[in-house]
């Protein structure tokens, strides 16, 4: 049985965690499936609980930027990004510490780690409280759209995990913007909640990880989570859709298209953010709605690409992309 524990029961989820139990917890962007980073075992019931290929590394998440930089090298880019950004939804890989606590199975082996101070108030209290770097991959089954209620978390890890910390609904709504800054220019490896334009304000210029394409092409890819196919629903995804079949189910940007069987909207005023909070709550709806009233696949609107648009287009490009 997997317990359900509202905001004010963060110490239980503190003591679970310390004992090597998993607690799924809401972050400002998704819900994250929270182990133990420093307990091999721990760690090695994350994988096995979200069913994840073991060459794909996990974000190691803290109370502040001190207790990260505890367990990685940061550089002067290192420290003014997170002066700026954390906490929030931007996450950084470093080389680790000869000292790192971080169990090597979380970093996948490698000699890098991703770190994250999250800006959830329930997060971060419960992080200070566990008193150890929390391991947290998207509280979902590995390939499938990612959390952002609590519901989500237990439709996918009901049983399998401890317990679920309630925090309502994630107001960002896509994951972190993973950036590496192990090589001499900072990389792009993930669009996400911080745009890419933020960071370039601060950083100068960001290289970009090689785009979908090429990448599944090259399968060279820098960062595992970069897979192709993801975030993926059960019914096939067609996008830049500019009219809608009737059998299709409609994920509508802007003003909707007539003529779907049924349809979510993102932002009817066109609001990337709003837009970014309602995308994963939007795909599980159509996914489950489309498929009792028979429709053959979801039809998805096309969305800008600036700003969170980046984020929304590369989730949305994984869930459309052919299935392993
Ligand atoms: O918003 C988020 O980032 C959420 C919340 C829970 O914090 N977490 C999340 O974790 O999305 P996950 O495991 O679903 O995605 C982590 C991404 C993957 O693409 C992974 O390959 C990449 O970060 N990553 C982790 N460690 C890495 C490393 N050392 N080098 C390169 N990429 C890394
Ligand atoms: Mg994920």
């Amino acid at each position: 049985m997997t317990a359900r524990l509202g905001p004010g029961e963060v110490a239980r989820a503190a003591a679970l965690l310390r004992q090597g139990a998993l607690v799924a917890f809401p972050t400002e962007t998704v819900y994250g499936l929270g182990g133990d980073a420093t307990d091999g075992q721990a760690v090695a019931g994350i994988f096995a609980a979200k069913g994840r290929p073991h060459f794909n590394p996990l974000i190691c998440h803290y109370p502040d930027a001190e207790a990260a930089f505890a367990d990685v090298h940061a550089d002067d880019r290192a420290r003014a990004l997170a002066a700026r950004f954390w906490p929030g939804a931007l996450t950084l890989v470093l080389p680790r510490r000869p000292t790192c606590r971080v169990d090597l199975l979380a970093g996948a082996g490698l000699d890098t780690l991703a770190v994250r101070v999250p800006a959830h108030p329930l997060a971060l209290d419960l992080l200070r409280q566990a008193g150890m770097p929390v391991a947290a991959p998207s509280a979902n089954r590995s390939g499938q759209v990612s959390p952002t209620t609590p519901e989500h978390v237990l439709d996918g890890l009901s049983g399998r995990i401890a317990a679920v910390l309630d925090g309502g609904a994630c107001p960002v709504g896509v994951e972190s913007t993973v950036l590496d800054l192990t090589g001499t220019g900072p990389v792009l490896l993930r669009p996400g909640g911080v745009e890419a334009e933020a960071i370039e304000a601060l950083l100068g210029p960001v290289g970009r990880a090689l785009p979908l394409a090429a990448a599944a092409a090259s399968q060279s890819l820098r960062s595992p989570g970069l897979m192709l196919s993801h975030y993926a629903p059960s019914l096939p995804v067609r996008l830049g859709a500019r009219s809608v079949a009737a059998d299709e189910a409609l994920l509508a940007f802007g003003p909707a298209l007539p003529g779907a069987a049924v349809a979510w909207s993102l932002s009817e005023g066109g609001d990337l953010r709003e837009a970014a909070a309602r995308l994963f709550a939007g795909l599980r709806w159509l996914d489950a709605e489309g498929a009792r009233q028979g429709c053959a696949r979801i039809a998805v609107m096309p969305v800008p690409e600036t700003g969170l648009g980046v984020a929304i287009n590369d989730r949305l490009a994984r869930a459309a992309a052919p299935r392993p």
